[in-house]
């Protein structure tokens, strides 16, 4: 297990080496936004791609949708830098366009090293997109979500990786869509309490809590009822 410093020092280490890669959204950006925050977070939040403010920068979530997820993250009781933040692309697509699939698989390798260097306990998805590459369909190989955010947001999932993914609307969504505000902030509270329940070894998805429900004995469900 490697401490705080000197996972900095090995996400600095491969961001150098991923920014003098050839990607293919390089020479459109100013420069490559790989993330920031807590190198040792127990929770890393991925987004899209960076968008102006972000391409003008090098941070990332640092225009208008960044503020509102400040704003949830402070919210949570939390401040950003306890966090870190990343996205699926590190260089903005022209006129802030969506990634093409070609795009999220050339700079996927990029995010799942930093996962294992920063090993969150929780990845929270902000979009389809970072959805789509932790809870994709791998047997479409299509980088498809074999869900849908309207379903599923806020509620925490586990991937064929053992890795937990809390899958949420992105918040430049709710700039434009006003009723989705109160949504993500019901939803980033939910966060603590599955921090919580990954460090109590207890289940964290519904599909482990009626498992879980289903190995207890009778004798321990008559206690429950
Ligand atoms: N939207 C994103 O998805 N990422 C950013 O960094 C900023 C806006």
């Amino acid at each position: 297990m490697m401490n705080r410093r000197n996972k900095q020092i090995v996400l600095d280490e491969l961001n150098v080496k991923w920014s003098a890669r050839d990607l293919p959204l390089k020479s459109v950006a100013t420069q490559a936004v790989p993330g920031e925050g807590n190198a040792d977070a127990d929770i890393l939040f991925v987004g899209e791609g960076p968008g102006k403010d972000e391409d003008i920068q090098g941070r990332p979530f640092v225009g208008a949708a960044g503020k509102f997820l400040t704003e949830l993250i402070e919210g949570m009781g939390l401040k950003r830098e306890d966090v870190f933040i990343a996205n699926m692309v590190k260089h903005r697509p022209p006129n802030n366009r969506d990634p093409v699939p070609d795009e999220l698989a050339a700079y996927g390798p990029w995010l799942d090293e930093q996962v294992s260097i920063i090993e969150p306990k929780l990845i929270v998805t902000l979009g389809r997109f970072s959805m789509a590459h932790f809870l994709g369909d791998p047997s479409t190989g299509s980088g498809q979500a074999a869900y849908s955010i309207s379903k599923i947001h806020g509620q925490p999932k586990r991937n064929s990786k053992g890795q937990v993914i809390m899958p949420m609307y992105h918040p430049a969504a709710a700039l434009y869509r006003g009723d989705l505000r109160p949504v993500l902030h019901e939803d980033f509270k939910r966060i603590v309490k599955v921090i919580e329940l990954i460090d109590n070894k207890e289940p964290v998805t519904e599909e482990e809590a009626k498992a879980t429900e289903e190995e207890s004995t009778p004798e321990e469900q008559a206690v429950l009822f």
